[in-house]
């Protein structure tokens, strides 16, 4: 028996005080959080209170880089490990400083049950050089000095929450903002237009405007929203995928932060359109500190009467937006993985077809669509598809927001038409002599 596990008693009462209904995910999130872990022995208790097989539980937690099974420490530090933002500096070696400095042995809890510090995979915050989480919040900018100050934070006990405000705040840098960044937060203004339009008129708008998915693939919104909207069924459902894992990629975040509002109204307008009832956001585990900030906006649309029963006045108009936190599963950015991951279960991707848009969430049609391509289709809306169609080229129209960061003055987000040439963007950012540079994404660019 391990002496630092919690006793059941505990474990019993937190699950207690918990709606049946929270997602298996959240319970598990809460546990780790109160306990420092999941122990073995809550696993039957958590299935029970859930109604859910206690394998199912059992995978869900062994799949999740985040959960744990023995204690981890009261602090749990995990270093990013991504090339841009690791700790791998011309200093040195940060990760082996930081476990110096508190006596820590490779990824095994301390002793005394106060600290644990592990590698994590890129945690979204490349532009803010070195970073880390601690008990799941963001840390960033950290250098040798630093992690000095961090660890006598840590042996003195002093709470997260009065640590140095800078280190905790994650601000958003828009080097160069364009068509969607430069517009104006939507407010219903977009559902209204909607609900002038019909399914019929937003479809065309949709398809007159050239959009494609921001997600990587590049598929047609329109066509998407069509395919999904025409697969007979009793519910259909809109997903926004927020799982933002790819290393270097944190426009999402930045999306998520500045912009939560036309995001929202994004996921309405394609609920208008699909006759959907339910929409869901799939936030990354390592973005989980904009929770409070997304359940505001949420809370606030829904007294604005953006979201709920007879949005803008319509009596058949009906839509709400859950948000559900990812644990550290890179896989689960892949859409059918996060629909499994939705549904309670292993992020474990789908054989397809059948596709979402007809065999998605508990097996009804559901539109993914990634926090961009939300955000670009209420602007659309907004603005009307020209507006959009005179932005880039004639095959790929519109804006793209690119992730730059690495060895350059001004890492951050860029938003350029499409067609815009690298040596223009590797000169705005400040890339005087750059040796290789890493492409995400698939926009086609001029010979
Ligand atoms: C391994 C893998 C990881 C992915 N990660 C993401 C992700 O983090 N965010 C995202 O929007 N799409 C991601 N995708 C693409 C999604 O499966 C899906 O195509 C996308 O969310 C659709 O949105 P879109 O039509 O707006 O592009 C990933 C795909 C694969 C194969």
């Amino acid at each position: 028996m391990n002496p630092l596990l919690p006793d059941m008693q505990q474990t019993l009462a937190l699950l207690d005080n918990m709606q049946p209904d929270t997602h298996l995910l959240h319970v598990l999130h809460a546990l780790q959080e109160a306990l420092q872990c999941i122990p073995p022995a809550a696993v039957p208790a958590i299935a029970g209170k859930l109604g859910l097989p206690i394998s199912q539980v059992q995978a869900v937690i062994e799949f999740h880089a985040f959960f744990h099974q023995s204690p981890r420490g009261q602090y749990r530090i995990l270093f990013s490990n991504c090339p841009q933002c690791g700790f791998q500096v011309a200093g040195g070696n940060l990760l082996q400083h930081l476990r110096s400095l508190l006596h820590v042995k490779g990824d095994a809890t301390r002793e005394d049950g106060r600290v644990s510090i592990a590698e994590t995979s890129f945690i979204g915050m490349c532009d803010h050089g070195p970073s880390l989480l601690v008990n799941g919040l963001p840390v960033s900018g950290m250098d040798m000095e630093k992690l000095d100050l961090l660890a006598i934070l840590i042996e003195r006990q002093t709470p997260v929450s009065s640590w140095p405000a800078e280190w905790m705040r994650i601000s958003e840098r828009i080097r160069l903002p364009g068509l969607l960044l430069q517009a104006a937060q939507l407010k219903g203004e977009a559902v209204q237009t909607g609900l002038r339009l019909g399914a019929a008129g937003i479809l065309h708008e949709l398809q007159q405007s050239g959009l494609r998915g921001r997600g990587g693939a590049g598929f047609g919104t329109a066509q998407k929203w069509l395919m999904t909207r025409d697969a007979q069924a009793a519910k259909h459902y809109v997903v926004c995928n927020a799982d933002e894992g790819e290393p270097g990629t944190f426009k999402d975040r930045a999306l998520l932060h500045l912009h939560a509002d036309t995001l929202f109204e994004g996921m309405t307008l394609s609920a208008l359109c699909l006759n959907a009832q339910h929409g869901f956001l799939y936030l990354r585990g390592e973005y989980r500190y904009l929770l409070p900030h997304l359940l505001d906006v949420l809370a606030q649309r829904r007294q604005q009467g953006l979201l709920g029963k007879n949005i803008l006045g319509h009596a058949d108009f009906a839509f709400d937006i859950e948000i559900v936190v990812g644990a550290g599963a890179y896989i689960c950015g892949e859409e059918s993985a996060l629909i499994e991951s939705l549904e309670g279960k292993r992020g474990i991707p789908r054989v397809r077809p059948p596709f979402p848009v007809t065999h998605g969430y508990l097996g009804y049609p559901t539109a993914v669509n990634n926090v961009e391509t939300f955000l670009a289709a209420a602007q659309i809306l907004r603005h009307g598809s020209e507006w959009f169609r005179n932005c880039g080229t004639a095959q790929s129209s519109g804006s793209k927001l690119l992730s730059i960061s690495g060895d350059c003055a001004r890492p951050g987000i860029y938003e350029y038409p499409y067609g815009t040439r690298l040596a223009q963007i590797l000169q705005d950012c400040g890339a005087d002599q750059p040796q290789a540079v890493q492409l995400g994404g698939g926009c086609r660019h001029p010979a």
